[in-house]
């Protein structure tokens, strides 16, 4: 694996690769790897070769009081580990690479990046998807490859791309979790034992309404009261949100139909996770419904 440090450098491996007819793909990363990140990588392998990972801890979307400065970083770890996966290239570029000193231009999703962890955390969105246009255009993979963890951060770059017209495939792949059903993170290294079982409130308020779904309850209102109560009842957690939403609009639905995730944030001690469930039915049609945790 060779690991790529500047920009210049990037751009002409995928002119290499798309001269020769190979189809790049890319794992856009913050590092800190985990199984969840390396579940990406596995799907890009299977389609793609070369395969780029990049892993830049991304500045703009991080608020002034956010953890920036403690984010993890384990770069010699995450090398080891992408050598074992088989990757063909890390593109890791410093800070000043990436955004150039005079750097100025930014990209807004306007509607989808405003409620949520848009309202959560200011200007969030903002940086992700301005880091995102520029690595896929540094790139130019054939398809990039996100996660459905962070759902309305895959639904805003699906808009960005089609938006502006970029070329890139996109794969949103399932969530990969504990074996006690907590969601991977890089944050949850931050989580003490006690706040590490609490942690779990989330998979468990959201399997609790996937039964309750199976039982065919379909009204979005009493889902979300029952997911909120036990949320609650969680004394380590502080909910943020628990809402039902349109897969597409990212706007609270009232009746499940169609295809609607159900959101969760909530701080568990000063750490702040994310959790979703994937509702799928027949559009017009609360019928069947599959819900993918
Ligand atoms: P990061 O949090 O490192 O996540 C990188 C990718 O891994 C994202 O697409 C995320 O959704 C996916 N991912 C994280 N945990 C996952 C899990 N448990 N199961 C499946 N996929 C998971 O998301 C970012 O970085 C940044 O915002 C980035 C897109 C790189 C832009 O800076």
């Amino acid at each position: 694996m060779e690991t790529i440090h500047t920009v210049e450098w990037m751009k002409q491996v995928a002119r290499q690769a798309s001269g020769t007819g190979r189809l790049l793909g890319l794992v856009p990363t913050m590092g800190a790897l985990h199984e969840g990140h390396l579940s990406l990588v596995r799907a890009a392998r299977l389609e793609c070769s070369p395969v780029v990972v990049s892993i830049f801890v991304n500045p703009k979307q991080f608020g002034p009081s956010e953890d920036l400065q403690k984010y993890p970083r384990r770069m010699e770890a995450d090398r080891a580990l992408l050598e074992t996966l088989g990757v063909d290239y890390l593109f890791a570029p410093t800070d000043e690479e990436f955004y150039p000193r005079g750097h100025r231009t930014y990209v807004e999703v306007e509607e989808l990046g405003r409620g949520f962890e848009g309202r959560a955390r200011p200007g969030h969105f903002r940086g992700v998807a301005t880091a995102v246009v520029k690595l896929l255009e540094i790139a130019q993979p054939h398809c990039a490859y996100f996660g459905r963890k962070d759902a309305q951060q895959a639904r805003i770059i699906r808009q960005l791309v089609a938006d502006l017209n970029l070329d890139a495939r996109l794969e949103i792949c399932p969530i990969v979790r504990e074996p006690d059903g907590l969601a991977m993170s890089s944050r949850n290294v931050f989580l003490s034992p006690a706040e590490r079982c609490a942690a779990t409130v989330l998979y468990r308020g959201l399997d609790a309404i996937r039964q309750e779904i199976a039982r065919g309850e379909r009204d979005a209102t009493r889902l979300v009261a029952a997911l909120r109560r036990l949320l609650d009842a969680e004394p380590l957690a502080a909910v943020d949100y628990a809402e039902i939403v349109d897969a597409e609009s990212f706007e609270p639905v009232a009746r499940l139909s169609g295809t609607c995730l159900a959101l969760v944030a909530a701080r568990v001690g000063a750490t702040r996770l994310l959790d979703n469930m994937l509702i799928e039915g027949d559009r017009g049609d609360g019928g069947t419904l599959h819900t993918q945790l």
